[in-house]
Parts: structure tokens; C-alpha cells; sequence
């Protein structure tokens, strides 16, 4: 039996829903009523036109009635980054810490209050004007954990830009091919920064990705703004004596940021946008290889993150919260950027790793900004685990009171440890189920109000009904375990994929007409807590980077030796899950280091570092049922070393598994 944590009064206390039963009041109220539930916040906003009674919500999620559409407070007009600064400052939080910045090197750091953002946003957004960049426009962001890239972003919210970043450990395939899909006017990276001791040249590869994307799909951004930032940190490793050499400088393109700023003013007429206009984009993994540019858009967005952010962190006014998370992802753009400047917060932001100059690096941090709130991942939780107690110990941790968990399912051995010795058991953990698709958290425990289990994502956030779905579409009620979907929407779920309206519709509601459909499985237990099990199409979660097998796939196909690959997950006791590639190889072709190295090399270098698999197995052959669909099952068993692989009736050929059995390495 799962032990059942209530919430501690220390939690309690200060939290804004106190009890289970208000929990599921307030959960009924806005269900049965979204718009008198999310009007409440909608109102704290700003609006040029405000959201009119009545046409608060239209949707269709059911693909046979027609479109699929979701639109939230649509005839309303506003602007988010002047809500989440100019608002700000008028009502008094100018001088109010937006972000401490705390370097990869603990000696470099600093702040930045509300005013100053604005100011610096103003700057770079008529900047960006200046460079050509108007409504609509996209721009590529490819930065390290630095103020500027949050400046960026909310520069192109300002201006009505749609910014679409690039997780900076992505590699220049993968940018070139992002930045082409969304036709990017503009690039922004910095010249290079430091992850532990070693060193990053982004503007190299912003270089290469903008070769590629000339070759290979004929784009080409106007401008690449640069910030200079090695010259500025204390360095970590070794750098020439002149930074300089690291890259090249194209005169014609290339702009560095400080110069592009220079004299511009610090006012900056906000664009006012319509409720649905575009906010940002943000690609994610489809399980078909090609990356899906998620759209978020403006009122719904603004509204839901602000509303996640207040009720699971159950932020206060002096509260120091910090998000681990990189802005690359989405967890980076709703919880380190949108939702805490939505809600005047201080947050701390960080550009380094947990292991640099010490395994303490973390606890130090939360003891120096003395944290109240902490978000992380699982994986993180799990490396940390493996240093050892004593680096924790060595910090007073005791300004914490929510501990957040995201990307990935997280063993209850690790939320015990970060449960007990990091919230010293008096913490509430909020583990937050979603998706770059879902905007904000969908299923998680708030903090003051709902009990806990070890492992469970918990209970349905405010707007939101999951429901579980076996494989014929019918409701799972009560206990039972099925295909994780959505019946209506929220108001910061996704409202297309950029360009490919078809692909969205196809990819979420297809499979179950009238549901969103997640791409996860989750199980409901006796007591209605519910528990994501993890993916059931064919995609994968790495250190809480998600892939598809295909994508990986095709990049091992690429390999002139190699004739087909089929990729599986092997469960990893830190990352969660792992690579484990099987390859068939083209006649005459040799199985070796060689081989095994160059394979490794081409993932880094299309995909990039965090993609790099684990295993690499020679195959004879692939076990395929008759109509050629390969059975990962019986890789999967494979790949564990357990015979016990159940019945293989329907494989063409069964003996290729006892084959697969003897190649493995
Ligand atoms: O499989 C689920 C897993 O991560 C997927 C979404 O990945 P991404 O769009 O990159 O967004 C990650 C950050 C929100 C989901 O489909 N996932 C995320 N959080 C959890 C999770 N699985 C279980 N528990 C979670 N808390």
C-alpha cells in the first residue's frame, strides 16, 4: 500500500486552497462555470478591449463535426509583456527583484528589478523593430540562460513577434531545420557561454545552421544579433587569449547585441494584440521524426499560466521561487519567464548545472537566495541522489516550501529522498504532469490542499477533466488504466501546429473524435489519484527530453553501412529512460568501434548531445509480423536481456529473436 502524505500545517498555513474540499469546490465551480472561474484573473489584467460576457470559450475537439478550434475571450485586445512589466511597475513592484541571475561560475551573478526589465525589453524591442521584425514575424532564439534571453522573449511579445527558441543544446541541423520550418526573419544567440567547465561556441553553430538552412532549405534569417557574453564571465576553462578567434564575424549579418541597443529608448509603444494572435512557438518531438511547431497564443495563454503558477507554487508576495528549468523548453517559457512575472514574482534564473564547481551547486543556491519554492526534474533529482546526502547537508535548506517535479514520472524513490531531505519533510511536492502542448500544468497536487503519493501526478488542475479511455474509446470510470485525454479545452492549451493545421488535427484528435488526446497513459487508483504511466505511441523520454524513435531511426539510416535501425527504450537508472539502437547493416559492411563511434557522432551532431544512444546492438535481422510492422515489445525485452518474451506467433520469422538474443553486446 502506497503511504498517503496530507499536507503539513507549515504548508497549509500560507497556502491559497487549505483543504481537499475547497480543492474540489473550486474545481467543480470551474468546470461548470470557466468563464465566471478564469474572468476572476482575466480582470487583473490590462486590456485595451476586455473579454465580453458570452464569448468567453468556443471550441470543437470533435474532428467529425468538422475543424478542430479553440479560442478563449476571442474580441478581446492586449499586450502580455505590458501586463507582465508595465503593469507591474504602475502598481507599485518597480524596484521589486524580477530575477536573480546566478552564473555557471558562482562568482558572477546579478539582479534585475521590474523597472529595469522594462526598460531593457523597451530597448531591444525597438531594436528588433528597427531590425525589420514586425507583428507576425518569427524570430529564432538560440541563448544560454542569461537576462537577455528572457529580454528577447518578451521583446518579441511586446512588438507581437512570435519567438520560437531553440533549446541551445540542439544541434545546428536541428536549429536549421527549426528555424527554416518557421521561416525565421531573425536569429538571436550569444557568443558563446560555459555549462560546468566546458565551453559552448553557439555562434558556431548558429554559423553552420545558417549554412544548412541555405543548402538544404533555402532560408536565410536577415540578421544574427549576438550577445557578448564570454568577455563578461568569469571563465571556467581555458579560452584563448583572444575570445575573438573562437568564430567568425559576417559584417553583412551579424550584430552584436549591445551595439543594436545603443541609444534606442526605453519606451516602446506595446503592439496590441487580438486574444488569438500568436505568442510564441516552440517545437517538440512528433513521432514521426519531423519536429511540431506548437502555437501558443496570447489572452488563454496569459491567463492559465498566471493561474498555475499562483495556485500549484502557492506563490506569496516575499516569496524567492526558482525553476531549474532551461528556457529552451517549455517548462522554461511558462515557469521560468511567462507565469512568475505574471505574478510580480522574484525568481531566481540560472545558467550553470547541478554539478558545477560541486555537487552542492543546487542546495547552495537555495540557501544563498534563500528559496521558497524549487522546480526541477526527476533526472536531476536522481543524479543528485547518487552524490551523496552529505552535499545537502551542508546547506540550511529550510526556506523551502514547494518542491516541484516536471518532465518525466518520478520514482518514488527519488520523491522520497527529495521529499525528506530536501523539503525536510515538511514540504508539500507538487509533481506536475504536461506538455509544450498543454501550455501549463494539467494534473498535479496543490500544495496546501490536496494529499500526496509518492510517484502519483495527483489530481486535475482548475478547467481541466481528464478522462481515461481504453483502446475502443469507451470511458474508464473509476479505477482503471487507459489513454490519458482531455474532453475540453483549458485556456492555455495549444490552438495549432504552425503551418500544419491538418497534422494537429491528425495527431491529437484523430484517434478518439471529441478528446485531446495526450500520447500518454495514466492509471486512476482506488482513492481517484491519477498516474501517468508513460508514453503509448512511439516516443521517448530522455532526462525529460522527449524524442520519437523515428527521428533517431532515420538519423542511423543515414550511416551509409547501416540499411535499417529500429530504436527502443532501455530504462536508466538517472536519465529515466535510454537509447538502445539495433542496426542491420548493408552487405560487406563490418560491425565495429568504428561504427558504433560514427553512429554516436551522427545523433550528436543531427540531433543533438542529449540524444546520443546508449547501446548500440548489431542485428541480423529485426523481428517483424508479417506485414512488416516491426514488434519493439520484443526488442524492448531484448534490450533488458529477459527471455521471457511471451508469444511470437505472429513474427515472420522467430528465430531472429534467439539471433537478437546472442548479438547483444
Ligand atoms: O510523457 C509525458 C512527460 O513528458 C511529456 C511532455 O514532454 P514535453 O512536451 O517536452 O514537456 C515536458 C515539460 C512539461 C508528457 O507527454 N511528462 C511530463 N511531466 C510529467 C510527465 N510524465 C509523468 N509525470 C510528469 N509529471
Amino acid at each position: 500500500m502506497t503511504r498517503v502524505y496530507q499536507p503539513t500545517d507549515y504548508v497549509v498555513e500560507k497556502s491559497r486552497v487549505s483543504s481537499f474540499e475547497k480543492y474540489k469546490e473550486m474545481h467543480k465551480k470551474s468546470l461548470e462555470d470557466p468563464e465566471g472561474f478564469w474572468s476572476e484573473i482575466a480582470n487583473e489584467f490590462y486590456w485595451q478591449t476586455p473579454p465580453q460576457p458570452g464569448n468567453f470559450v468556443s471550441y470543437n475537439f470533435d474532428i467529425n463535426k468538422g475543424n478542430v478550434f479553440v479560442k478563449w475571450m476571442e474580441g478581446a485586445v492586449t499586450n502580455v509583456c505590458f501586463n507582465l512589466l508595465d503593469r507591474n511597475v504602475r502598481k507599485g513592484h518597480g524596484d521589486k527583484i524580477a530575477y536573480y541571475w546566478e552564473g555557471n561560475h558562482p562568482d558572477d551573478y546579478s539582479r534585475v528589478t521590474y523597472k529595469k526589465l522594462t526598460e531593457l525589453v523597451c530597448q531591444f524591442g525597438n531594436a528588433l523593430r528597427d531590425s525589420g521584425v514586425g507583428k507576425g514575424d518569427r524570430v529564432a532564439v538560440y541563448m544560454p540562460m542569461i537576462l537577455e534571453t528572457v529580454v528577447c522573449m518578451l521583446a518579441c511579445a511586446r512588438i507581437g513577434a512570435v519567438h520560437s527558441v531553440v533549446f541551445a543544446g540542439f544541434s545546428s541541423d536541428s536549429l536549421a531545420e527549426r528555424m527554416s520550418d518557421c521561416n525565421a526573419k531573425v536569429l538571436v544567440t550569444a557568443d558563446g557561454a560555459w555549462r560546468g567547465e566546458k565551453l559552448l561556441v553557439l555562434k558556431n553553430i548558429c554559423d553552420e545552421a545558417q549554412q544548412k538552412a541555405k543548402q538544404k532549405y533555402n532560408h536565410n534569417v536577415n540578421t544574427c544579433i549576438v550577445v557578448s557574453h564570454l568577455n563578461r564571465v568569469t571563465p571556467c576553462g581555458r579560452l584563448p587569449d583572444d575570445i575573438r578567434t573562437l568564430y567568425k564575424w559576417n559584417d553583412e549579418k551579424d550584430i552584436w547585441w549591445h551595439d543594436l541597443v545603443e541609444g534606442q529608448s526605453t519606451i516602446c509603444p506595446p503592439e496590441w494584440m487580438a486574444a488569438e494572435d500568436p505568442l510564441f512557438m516552440l517545437y517538440t518531438s512528433g513521432s514521426t521524426g519531423k519536429p511540431k511547431g506548437v502555437l501558443h497564443t496570447t489572452a488563454g495563454y496569459l491567463v492559465y499560466a498566471t493561474a498555475t503558477f499562483r495556485y500549484v507554487f502557492d506563490y506569496a508576495e516575499k516569496d524567492i521561487y526558482w525553476c531549474t528549468a532551461d528556457v529552451g523548453w517549455i517548462t522554461g517559457h511558462t515557469y521560468v519567464v511567462y507565469s512568475p512575472l505574471a505574478n510580480a514574482a522574484t525568481s531566481v534564473i540560472f545558467e550553470g548545472t547541478p554539478f558545477y564547481p560541486d555537487n552542492d551547486r543546487y542546495w547552495a543556491l537555495v540557501d544563498k537566495y534563500k528559496v521558497t519554492q524549487f522546480y526541477t526534474a526527476p533526472t536531476a533529482i536522481r543524479a543528485l541522489t547518487k552524490c551523496g546526502d552529505e552535499y545537502v547537508k551542508m546547506h540550511d535548506l529550510k526556506s523551502l516550501r514547494v518542491l516541484g517535479s516536471v518532465g518525466e514520472p518520478i520514482n518514488p524513490e527519488a520523491w522520497l529522498w527529495y521529499y525528506n531531505l530536501i523539503g525536510g519533510g515538511r514540504c508539500s511536492i507538487a509533481d506536475t504532469f504536461w506538455q509544450t502542448e498543454t501550455g501549463g500544468h494539467v494534473l498535479t497536487s496543490l500544495p496546501g490542499a490536496t494529499p500526496m503519493k509518492p510517484g502519483a501526478a495527483g489530481f486535475p488542475f482548475f478547467g481541466v477533466e481528464p478522462s481515461l479511455l481504453d483502446e475502443n474509446g469507451q470511458v474508464i470510470e473509476g479505477p482503471g488504466e487507459g489513454y490519458l485525454v482531455f474532453a475540453q479545452p483549458w485556456p492555455g492549451i495549444m490552438r495549432t501546429l504552425f503551418g500544419d493545421h491538418q497534422r494537429y488535427q491528425q495527431v491529437y484528435f484523430s484517434k478518439f473524435p471529441g478528446y485531446y488526446c495526450t500520447g500518454d497513459g495514466a492509471r486512476r487508483d482506488e482513492d481517484g489519484f491519477l498516474w501517468v504511466t508513460g508514453r503509448i505511441d512511439d516516443m521517448l523520454n530522455v532526462s525529460g527530453h522527449l524524442m520519437s524513435t523515428a527521428e533517431v531511426e532515420g538519423v542511423l539510416t543515414e550511416e551509409p553501412r547501416v540499411s535499417e535501425a529500429a530504436v527502443v527504450s532501455k530504462p536508466h537508472p538517472i536519465k529515466g529512460e535510454s537509447l538502445y539502437c539495433f542496426v542491420i547493416l548493408n552487405d560487406g559492411a563490418v560491425f565495429d568501434a568504428d561504427l558504433i563511434n560514427s553512429l554516436k557522432k551522427l545523433v550528436r551532431q543531427r540531433i543533438g548531445a542529449f540524444a546520443a544512444p546508449d547501446v548500440i546492438q548489431y542485428a541480423p535481422g529485426l523481428p517483424k509480423t508479417r506485414s512488416g510492422k516491426i514488434m519493439r515489445r520484443i526488442l524492448r525485452k531484448v534490450a533488458m536481456g529477459d527471455h521471457d518474451i511471451g508469444d511470437t506467433s505472429t513474427l515472420a520469422d522467430p528465430g531472429v529473436v534467439e539471433e537478437l538474443f546472442k548479438s547483444r553486446p
